[in-house]
């Protein structure tokens, strides 16, 4: 029997939401992890100028970037994959994202800058500024921090192929996003990433080798680096149209790991595999030689998702919000959302439908499904909570964000000390500066929020978590009736 999952079934869905409000703060989250000198455009006024000597120690101009999250260190490996995915947000839905394209752009720009200065020097690429122990253990403005600004780097003897290979992937997909706005730009940052590439590709090696406790436990590379290697080269593809790098991507995905293949359901800042099949769907929809090695994966994929499908294998809370296993829930329903809307487009392109076994999902069941998490986020849910900072009546009021958490410059000009944070941070009191457009960790898999800044799961936003929702809200934004 085939059972067909049709246009629409009955959601228990509140009021409707404001996607375009909610565009744009989540494109605004991003001033607020701005790392280094503001200009004068800033409009998250409470934050200021910091970390203006990054890299100084060393000769290196460093300085820019975002920091990650609720902490002030410049982890470059997922500060890239949010970079790339907020490229693929403009290049799909630049349209749909109307003036905050500009704003989306800018945040884009911010990172590739400071990508274009990581990579400045041939065979070394920059991984990480600031050391994250010790950034941990103070709960310090940005504007104040004192903890050592230590520069990391991965080279031809201490590779680290995920790290170079994600920012080959942001630089590429991003000279896309200037190409038409800005042409000079658009050839510095592709020339660039053909480099970064290239040097991710000959010197092989993982950064948890190279650089240990440094990046490990923090953004530890469990997925490997073939992903990102492939990633990297499948952007490179859709940059340049060579056959060098198609070759590259299709050889590299038959000739992959075992432990390649068993992560076709991963998507996220340390595995990209769900996120090549998808990118890659676009070519291959019609079928031919190479559909095999991207389709049938994509649908797999989108078959451990849907509640309906008989080989789904994310959790879901009774609310409806899916669960995945590592920390900051939400940037599964975030990131996995946004594979969704996008597959869902390319297989409306060639009318194409997915099989879960007996179970037949169309395109608009792969968008109305992503339409539940976006909404359970923006407050359909139990509590009747936002998790956007900024948006709707009842959200997050004490997140993980030591900016957030502490008074602004303005406020409190004087310095506030590495343990100078704590009454801040054991305060009952809401956070003082309010970072719009932040997600958070999210609620708990029985739809629960302790609203805590000790409960970091929870409470910490991270741009990884925003970067795809930026294009999901775009896609929302010109899509109400999804
Ligand atoms: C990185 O380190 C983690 C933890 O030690 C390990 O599980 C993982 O396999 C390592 N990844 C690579 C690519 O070596
Ligand atoms: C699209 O596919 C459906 C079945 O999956 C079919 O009923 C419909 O006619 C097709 N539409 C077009 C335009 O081919």
């Amino acid at each position: 029997m085939v059972l067909v999952v049709g246009v629409m079934m009955v959601m228990n869905v509140g009021s409707a939401h404001d996607y375009a409000e909610a565009l744009s703060k989540s494109i605004l989250f991003f001033e607020g992890q701005r790392s280094g000198k503001l200009p004068p455009t800033q409009r998250m006024t409470w934050r200021k100028d910091s970390a203006l000597h990054d890299g100084s120690d060393i000769g290196v101009d460093l300085v820019g970037g975002y920091y990650d999250a609720g902490d002030n260190v410049k982890f470059n490996f997922p500060m890239a994959f949010s970079t790339t995915m907020l490229a693929w947000s403009v290049l799909e839905y630049s349209k749909a994202m109307g003036p905050e394209a500009d704003h989306a752009r800018e945040a884009i720009r911010w990172a590739t800058d400071y990508f274009l200065k990581a990579t400045s020097r041939p065979g070394v690429v920059f991984a990480q500024v600031g050391e994250p122990y010790k950034d941990h253990n103070c709960w310090e403005r940005p504007e104040d921090m004192d903890t050592p600004r230590t520069a990391y780097s991965v080279s031809r003897q201490l590779p680290g192929s995920e790290v170079s290979a994600e920012i080959a992937a942001a630089l590429a997909s991003s000279s896309l996003v200037f190409r038409q706005v800005d042409p000079a730009y658009a050839k510095t940052l592709l020339d660039r990433a053909k480099s970064v590439f290239e040097f991710a590709n000959t010197y092989r090696g993982s950064y948890n080798t190279s650089l240990g406790r440094i990046v490990c436990p923090f953004y530890c590379n469990f997925g490997g680096y073939e992903d990102e290697l492939i990633w990297g080269a499948a952007w490179l593809f859709q940059a340049t149209k060579t056959s060098y790098y198609w070759d590259y991507v299709v050889q590299n995905v038959r000739g992959s790991s075992s432990s390649y293949a068993a992560n076709f359901a991963e998507f996220g800042w340390d595995s990209k595999n769900a996120g090549i099949n998808v990118l890659f769907s676009k070519f291959v929809m019609k079928g031919g030689p190479y559909s095999s090695l991207f389709l049938p994966n994509a649908d797999r994929f989108v078959c451990t998702i849907l509640p309906e499908s008989p080989t789904k294998s994310v959790k879901y809370s009774p609310g409806g919000l899916m669960f995945k296993p590592g920390g900051s829930n939400l940037q599964h329903a975030t990131a996995l959302s946004y594979l969704l809307i996008v597959y869902a487009k390319y297989l409306n392109h060639e009318n194409r439908t997915v099989q879960c076994d007996n179970v037949v999902a169309r395109p608009q069941r792969l968008i109305q499904f992503a339409k539940s998490q976006v909404d359970y986020i923006l407050g359909s849910n139990p509590l009747g909570m936002s998790y956007m900072v900024g948006y709707g009546n009842k959200f997050p009021q004490k997140i993980h964000h030591r900016g957030s958490t502490l008074p602004s410059i303005k406020k409190h000009p004087k310095k506030l000390g590495c343990q100078d944070g704590k009454p801040y941070f054991d305060s009952k009191s809401p956070n003082p500066n309010v970072l719009t457009g932040a997600i958070v960790g999210g609620p708990d898999i029985k739809d629960q929020y302790s609203d805590s800044r000790l409960d970091f799961t929870q409470s910490e936003p991270t741009t990884y978590i925003n970067a795809p929702f930026v294009g999901v809200l775009a896609y929302f934004k010109s899509h109400h009736k999804a």
